[in-house]
Formats: C-alpha cells, sequence, structure tokens
C-alpha cells in the first residue's frame, strides 16, 4: 500500500478524533436537551454521532496497529486457537477474506467471553454490528476509503495485500490482554455453576 493511501485514511480518522473531542466536551445537562424524540430530537442525533465518532476512533486505531510494524509471520497462541476454532490458518484466511467481502465497513476478528472461542465478525458501519463484551483482536477495514486509492474497485486484491501485512505479534498481545481480563472476571464473579438465564430461575442466595 502506498503512502499516499494511508495518509489519506489517516486523514479521516483524524476526522473522528475531532468529532469525538467535540461530543465529549458538550456537558451532560438534560436540560440542553428538551423534547427528545426516536425519530428526530437533539440528543437523538448526539447519541448516533457520539457512537459512530467513538466506534470509528476505537476501529481505526485497531486497525492501523494491526497493520504496521512487521511481525508479518503468523506465530504465537493466537495460531493455535485460529487452528482450534477455523479447522487450519488458510481456512481461517479465507473465510477472513469472504467476510470482508460481504460487509462494507469492518471485518473483525475476535474473542467472545461466552465461549472463548475466536469468531469473525462484520460490519456495515463503524456502529453498527458491534458485539458488547467481545473483544477485538484483528481489525480489516473494508470501507472503499481504505482501498480505493490504490486498488480501485479491486477489494480481493487489497485484503491480501493487508493479509500480508498482519502484525502478529500485536494480535498476540491482545489475546494476552483478554487472558487477563478474563481471568479477573472469572475471579469476581459470584455465580459459579449458575446459568445466568433465565433470570427468575436463580434462588435468591445464589445472587
Ligand atoms: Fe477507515
Amino acid at each position: 500500500m502506498t503512502l499516499k493511501q494511508l495518509q489519506q485514511h489517516y486523514k479521516l480518522y483524524e476526522g473522528y478524533v475531532s468529532k469525538m473531542n467535540e461530543i465529549w466536551n458538550i456537558p451532560n445537562n438534560a436540560k440542553d436537551f428538551p423534547n427528545s424524540n426516536s425519530t428526530y430530537s437533539k440528543m437523538r442525533s448526539l447519541k448516533l454521532g457520539e457512537t459512530y465518532a467513538l466506534d470509528g476512533v476505537k476501529l481505526h486505531e485497531l486497525y492501523f496497529q494491526n497493520m504496521t510494524g512487521d511481525f508479518n509471520n503468523p506465530a504465537g497462541e493466537i495460531v493455535k486457537l485460529i487452528k482450534r476454532d477455523f479447522g487450519s490458518f488458510e481456512d481461517f484466511l479465507g473465510y477472513l477474506k469472504e467476510v470482508g467481502l460481504s460487509v462494507r465497513g469492518w471485518a473483525i476478528l475476535a474473542i467472545d467471553p461466552l465461549d472463548n472461542r475466536l469468531h469473525v465478525f462484520g460490519s456495515d458501519a463503524h456502529d453498527v454490528g458491534a458485539v458488547w463484551n467481545s473483544y477485538p483482536l484483528l481489525v480489516m477495514d473494508v470501507y472503499e476509503h481504505a482501498y480505493f486509492l490504490d486498488f480501485a474497485t479491486d477489494r480481493s486484491k487489497y485484503i491480501d495485500i493487508f493479509i500480508k501485512n498482519i502484525n502478529w505479534k500485536v494480535v498476540n498481545q491482545r489475546l494476552r490482554q483478554y487472558n487477563l481480563i478474563k481471568a479477573a472476571a472469572d475471579s469476581t464473579r459470584n455465580l459459579k455453576n449458575v446459568p445466568l438465564y433465565p433470570v427468575w430461575a436463580l434462588k435468591g442466595d445464589d445472587i
């Protein structure tokens, strides 16, 4: 990928940071947001813009981090998990590519604490398809702005080049962070051996 392509992309990221700062400098004051309404209102505009900008900032930071800085040879714990959950490394890359071709925004390899397994999620926009509590390990931007200068409409070629530039050291670091968070969360959970849902099945002393 050319420096020009990356610089143009980075400008978009800076725009999200700027809007995020603008939004988070607005005081949380209910009196400034009268007549809130879910079709159109000042609060609705703010809340839609907030999640779009915030997810735009976070996803681009994860993306730029995991596609720069070398360490492009797949290695470490992540490779073992990929083989466990996708059959083979090649099968995973094929699946990631198909997800990347099928959505309009992002393809994200994440690990979810519900089953502790890897999943590739697809998203049509920054704030669409986000999965709460899932931990993003590898983020691929497939918006046209991510590749159009270098690859025009050839998204498939862009994805192939992206895959060759993945920083697997960063991906493994994120996996270690997830394992630490998961261990800490498990150690404080007081509902061991109790199904979380339905909650009405819980007895008083289970909670
Ligand atoms: Fe982007």
